[in-house]
């Protein structure tokens, strides 16, 4: 298994780019279900993930052509459609096929995604909107298993946010008879790109980006060209590395206007940020101030930034207290942040961590996505050698990691 080596102290800087979204590009490539025209993508990311969904794809019947980050779908030639256990246990996201499956083919046999490293993670809401739009829905042998002749529009409410439930419902509804109003809707940018992306294929949504939105729904759609949106978690992690290190960098490709939360609270840290139009630049004091945060639902503090803040603040000026409210269990990386001489204490879904002055390089263990890029943003600082193992977690959600964070002077290297 491949294995992450930096030699922390080096400061970044200089240009980088920043990739298409992971958490964008993966529902917009199942929309392509919808229609049996062809839907071109541009700006997807080259990650595991998303190989990972194409093959899942290519499975039900999808042909799939891939040139650098440009996929095209032709989904004509759908013919099976279910989502096996085998590529859905590797990929949770994989259930954003079930919305779609249901309305263009009337049926979908998908796999339970069962629980995950950060908690149990249920897709009830999924179901339990899938059945309000008319689907019979049996969950048996670890598959939902969903039928209906045709979905009907219907108003819907999720008991939570939740943003791969929202994405399901609207797609469904995209192609469903009438019109559904999906209340309590997750407000995620990515939210608003799958929106953006149906649109362009002829399906009629407004207030995508606020948390009712209505979708009137159509007997067709159509093929279209979409650009996926710039990944603001891939920018924060970024961000984070840069300040750690006391550095100054420019990220291209990206906008400010997703990250204000995460912003905000770089420029508590003492960092000076400046934002154009496709283009943040940051530079950051030799230590930075402690931030305390609660992640929340958009627009509030993402969960997917919590564990790169919580690196950041192992260094700071002064004590932070961090609140996860999504996940029930996303502080394992304390544990390994502590193996760097962190003082870290995890109280329920709190945790307080002290600044230390420096940390030391030690091997540790990625146990999820985010959790991994808190290691390397950690590892930048840490005196001497940090190894981090199981990094196949990072290459599911940043493409060309290493790379990049060479290009901006770091020194690290993948033993393979
Ligand atoms: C998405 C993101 C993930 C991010 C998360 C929260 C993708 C591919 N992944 O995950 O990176 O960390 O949003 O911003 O976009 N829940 C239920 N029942 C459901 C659905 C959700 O109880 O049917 C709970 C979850 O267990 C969790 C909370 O709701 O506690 C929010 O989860 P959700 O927004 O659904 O996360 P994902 O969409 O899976």
């Amino acid at each position: 298994m491949d294995k992450l080596l930096i030699e922390g102290g080096a400061r970044l800087s200089g240009e980088v780019a920043i990739s298409g979204a992971k958490n964008a590009a993966l529902p917009i490539l199942c929309a392509a279900l919808l229609t049996a025209e062809p839907v071109t993508f541009t700006n997807v990311p080259q990650l595991k993930d998303i190989g990972t969904l194409l093959a899942l794809l290519g499975q039900m019947g999808v042909k799939v052509e891939r040139a650098g980050d440009t996929v095209t779908l032709y989904a004509s030639g759908l013919n099976n459609p279910v989502a096996p256990y085998e590529m859905v246990k590797t990929m949770r996201a994989s259930i954003l096929v079930l919305g779609p499956l249901v309305a263009r083919c009337g049926e979908a046999r998908v796999s339970l995604p069962g629980g995950c490293a950060i908690g149990a993670r249920p897709v009830d809401q999924h179901i339990k909107g899938l059945q309000a739009m008319g689907a019979e829905v049996r969950v048996e042998h670890g598959y939902v298993h969903a039928t209906v002749p045709r979905l009907k529009g219907a108003r819907l409410f999720t008991d939570m946010v939740t943003v791969t439930g929202t994405e399901n419902l609207m797609m469904a509804a995209a192609l469903a008879d009438g019109e559904t109003v999906i209340e309590n809707a997750a407000r995620e940018p990515e939210v608003v790109d799958l929106a953006n992306c149906l649109v362009a294929m002829g399906a009629q949504i407004s207030g995508a980006g606020s948390d009712v939105i209505r979708i009137r729904g159509v007997d067709r759609l159509h093929g279209a060209t979409h650009r996926i949106m710039p990944d603001r978690i891939e920018t924060g992690t970024y961000l984070c590395a840069a300040a750690v290190t006391g550095g100054s960098v420019c990220l291209t490709g990206t906008s400010s206007c997703y990250l204000d939360a995460v912003i905000d609270k770089l420029m508590d840290a003492g960092c000076e940020v400046v934002s154009e139009r496709d283009a943040i630049s940051l530079s950051a004091p030799a230590r930075l101030n402690a931030v305390s945060l609660r992640t929340a639902p958009y627009p509030a503090f993402p969960t997917d930034m919590q564990a790169q803040f919580m690196a950041i603040n192992c260094v700071a000026n002064g004590v932070a207290m961090i609140r996860e409210t999504i996940f029930e269990n996303r502080f394992m990386h304390a544990v390994e942040l502590q193996r760097l001489g962190a003082d870290i204490r995890i109280d329920g879904n709190t945790a307080v961590v002290q600044g230390v002055a420096r940390l030391e390089g030690a091997t540790v263990m990625a146990t999820d996505l985010r959790a991994s890029a808190s290691l390397v943003v950690a590892g930048l600082v840490a005196e001497g050698e940090t190894t981090i193992e199981r990094i196949y977690h990072l290459d599911r959600g940043y493409e060309r990691l290493e790379d990049k964070l060479a290009a901006l002077g770091a020194k690290v290297r993948r033993l393979t």
